[in-house]
Order: structure tokens, then sequence, then C-alpha cells
């Protein structure tokens, strides 16, 4: 009996813990960025950050370019071959693992504790910058997993880390695109299933002056 109770607390207490969802404040659309044609001039793969955390409203401002709702009808600023939206979205900070969610313009936290360790694999640069995005492929939310869909969900997931790319070099972030990282234990993590791969991530910081 009281091995139960102390199970149904352990799981009401795990529950508690992750499902925390923080709303991100808006987008801030009069943001002070460079051009479009400045961003692409400093476009550049930076491996190097301040150990200094990105701000709330640098944090909201980087989500929304990446993958944000830009639409009434409810449709991103990267396309997605049928608009399937299948590119899923984490944040590796020193203190947890959240998901992003455009809808709603929030993040749910999904592990406690420092895990950039396993974005950055055998990299340890990556390690050092306050937090990484990774980008998972959903093969099942596409509905297919043929080669011709691996090429469309290749090409939608090299869409999303551009946009990363050019937002950090408008806004003077430090930012590379990796394919590197240790995917099985990221898989474990966050218990992704066999069509959820991880597949491309960036690191993103500060510049390191
Ligand atoms: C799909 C892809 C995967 C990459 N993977 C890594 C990586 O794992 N580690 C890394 O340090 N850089 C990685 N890069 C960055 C490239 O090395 C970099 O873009 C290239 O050297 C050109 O430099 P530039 O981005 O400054 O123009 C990757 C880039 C792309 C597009």
């Amino acid at each position: 009996m009281m091995k139960h109770f102390l199970f149904a607390a352990m799981l009401l207490m795990g529950t508690a813990c992750c499902a925390q969802t923080t709303k991100l404040p808006k987008p801030n659309m009069q943001r002070k960025t460079l051009s479009v044609m400045e961003a692409f001039k400093q476009r550049k793969s930076t491996r190097s950050y301040s150990n200094k955390q990105l701000s709330e409203q640098d944090l909201s401002d980087l989500l929304w370019a990446t993958i944000g709702v830009n639409r009434d009808n409810g449709n991103l600023t990267a396309p997605t071959a049928m608009n399937r939206q299948e590119i899923i979205l984490y944040v590796f900070t020193d203190k947890e693992v959240s998901l992003y969610d455009p809808k709603t313009h929030s993040l749910t936290k999904v592990a406690d504790g420092d895990h950039r360790d396993i974005v950055a694999g055998r990299q340890d640069f990556a390690k050092t910058a306050p937090l990484s995005l990774l980008m998972v492929a959903d093969m099942g939310k596409f509905g297919s997993n043929n080669e011709h869909a691996r090429w469309m969900v290749g090409t939608d997931v090299g869409i999303v880390t551009q946009n990363i790319n050019l937002f950090c070099a408008a806004a003077n972030l430090a930012t590379v695109t990796r394919g590197t990282m240790d995917q099985q234990a990221i898989q474990k993590l966050l218990n992704l299933n066999e069509n959820q791969i991880p597949v491309i991530n960036n690191p993103v910081g500060y510049m390191n002056e």
C-alpha cells in the first residue's frame, strides 16, 4: 500500500517537474537588426560564445524567427513540404530541456538538468554556448519515410537552421549549424520514437568579444 502511494507520489512529482510551460514574451517586430542584405554579408559559422545567458526577449525573437507562426492561418516563418510542419524544436540550456510550441509561442520543460553535452557530441566548444537549438524531424508527422520524403524533410530542416543563422547574423549572435551530436543519447533522453530523428543543431550565444 505504502509502496503504491510512494510510486504515485513520485509519478506526480515527475509530471509536475516536466509539464511546466512558460509563455515567452511577444516577439519584437520592431527589433533593431541588420538589413537582410547586411545579414547575408555577416552570416558565418562561429564556434566561440560568451557564457552570458540569452535574455528572454532575445530567446523569444530567436525562436519566433526560427519556426514561429507568422500568419493567421498558422503557417510558419519556415516553409515545409506540403505544410507538414514536421520539424520539432528543442531548447537545451544549463538548467533544462524544453520543447518550443509555435502555436502558443511557449516553452514546455521536457527534462531537468544540463544536457548540452549530448547535443555537443564530440565537439566540446558546443557545450560552452548558453543554449543549443535541436531540430528533430518527425517522419511520422510527414506521413512517409521513403527516399523522396527524406529529401523533403532534409530540405525543411535546412531552411529552419538557415533561419537561425540569418537571425543570428542580423542580431549579432553567434551560432553554427551542426550535424554532430550524440543521437542515441538524445533519442533516449527525449523519449523519441523511431520516426523522430535528431538531424541538426545550432548552439547559440552572444559573441565572445
Ligand atoms: C548540414 C551541415 C552540417 C554541419 N555540421 C557541422 C558540425 O557538425 N560541426 C561544425 O563545427 N560545423 C558544422 N557545419 C558548419 C560548416 O563546417 C560550415 O558551414 C562551413 O565550414 C563553412 O563555413 P561558414 O559557415 O563560416 O561559411 C555544418 C554545416 C552544415 C550546412
